[in-house]
């Protein structure tokens, strides 16, 4: 089985997003065809160090138990430089101190969220050695992450935000007039978030000037600089995108649904938690040139943060209008995942969706 592809795959990781990272690497492995695939498991702990992960341990993972990764003794490290491929592994000092190689891989497969996976950062690092590697480069990955300069980039290629201001405690404390009119412009209700989190962590929906300071605050803890947002009265609607092969144009997924019935908004608890209120639907009930308008508009989107590989691009549609929210370029991939369950509507099954973006990160030229 000489040409089986090797790929590392690194999940886990520092930010908050660790046990939806696990339990994506756990579906994800689950869904690898071991004739095709031969898979180093490199388990990033909440302290940042990597791992070696056993096949049993990371198969079992799901989301109900919320797993974390404890520090096992081992140290997986990136090739020494860019003319091998070669990972190690080191049994640290409590183990028993040896190195040994875990041989070529062909790629690595981030399977990360938010900060310190999601950001461009071990992007970087990766692009330092020279190991290919799945999904989105260094830019695209850094740039997707902080909301304020994702707004600017689309804005700038002509597809409509939410009106916004970003502020940090600097300005507002220097000139408190001045944002406090820039903000109270915006009109209620308004958003508060952090520009760089993700989970809804820090977000708060603010229906009366006197909550502001307390959902700054919220946000504040999670970023040193925060967006207020118009609110946008809509439902809220997803599409898949996946990079073209052979420089064709991203190919995009029918639209999935966050229905939103008895909470004010798509909040942790929702997304994680499990709490009423909050129901996925895909395919969405969409007529077929609102959906076109929608999936041309992720493209577009897609090629103006220069994305690779995958990307899930978050709307709001007004009726009227569709206003692009966000865009996670490495989005929630657990089996019953919005970005998953998009392409399966559009059909494509969780198995062949890995086949591709394996394909993919391969033949990357980023
Ligand atoms: N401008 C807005 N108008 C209406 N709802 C919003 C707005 N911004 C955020 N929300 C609500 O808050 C949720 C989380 O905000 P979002 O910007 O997507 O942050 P995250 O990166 O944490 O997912 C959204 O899914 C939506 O329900
Ligand atoms: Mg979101």
């Amino acid at each position: 089985m000489a040409d089986r592809i090797r790929v590392a795959l690194f999940f886990g990781g520092r930010s908050s997003e660790h046990a939806i990272s696990c339990a994506t690497a756990g579906g994800v492995l689950g869904a690898m065809d071991p004739e095709r695939y031969d898979v180093v498991l490199v388990g990033i702990t909440h302290d940042g160090a990597m791992t070696l992960r056993a096949h049993d341990e990371v198969a079992a993972f799901s989301l109900d138990e919320l797993p974390e990764l404890s520090d096992n003794g081992t140290r997986v490290r990136l090739p020494e430089s860019a003319v091998t491929r070669e990972l190690t592994v080191e049994f640290t000092a409590e183990t028993d101190g040896t190195v040994r190689s875990l041989g070529q891989v062909d790629v690595a497969f981030p399977i990360l969220h938010g900060p310190f996976g999601e950001d461009g950062t071990i992007q970087g690092a990766f692009e330092l050695v020279g190991l290919p590697y799945v999904g989105n480069g260094v830019l695209a990955s850094a740039l997707g992450m902080d909301k304020h300069v994702t707004k600017t980039m689309l804005e700038g290629a002509g597809i409509a935000v939410a009106p916004w201001a970003t502020v940090t405690r600097n300005d507002l404390a220097r000139h408190p007039d001045l944002w406090r009119r820039r903000i109270e412009g915006l009109g209620l209700p308004a958003f508060v978030k952090p520009a760089r989190a993700g989970s809804s962590v820090g977000v708060s929906r603010v229906t009366d000037w006197a909550q502001l300071d307390a959902a700054l605050e919220t946000a504040f803890a999670e970023d040193s600089r925060v967006l207020v947002e118009q609110g946008v009265a809509g439902r809220e609607l997803e599409c898949a995108v996946l990079e073209g092969r052979d420089g064709e144009p991203p190919r995009v997924s029918v639209a999935g649904e966050i229905a939103i019935t008895g909470r004010e908004f798509y909040d942790f608890d929702a997304k994680y938690r499990g709490a009423e209120g909050v129901e996925l639907i895909c395919p969405a009930d969409l007529g077929e040139q609102e959906l076109g308008r929608m999936q041309a508009i992720a493209a577009r989107a897609f090629e103006a943060i220069g994305g690779s590989g995958l990307a899930r691009v978050d709307f709001f549609f007004t009726g009227a209008e569709f206003v692009v929210n966000e865009i996670n370029t490495m989005p929630g991939f657990t089996p019953i995942s919005m970005f998953p369950s998009c392409w399966l509507a559009s059909g494509m099954s969780y198995p062949e969706l890995i086949d591709e973006l394996i394909a993919l990160g391969r033949a990357a030229v980023r």
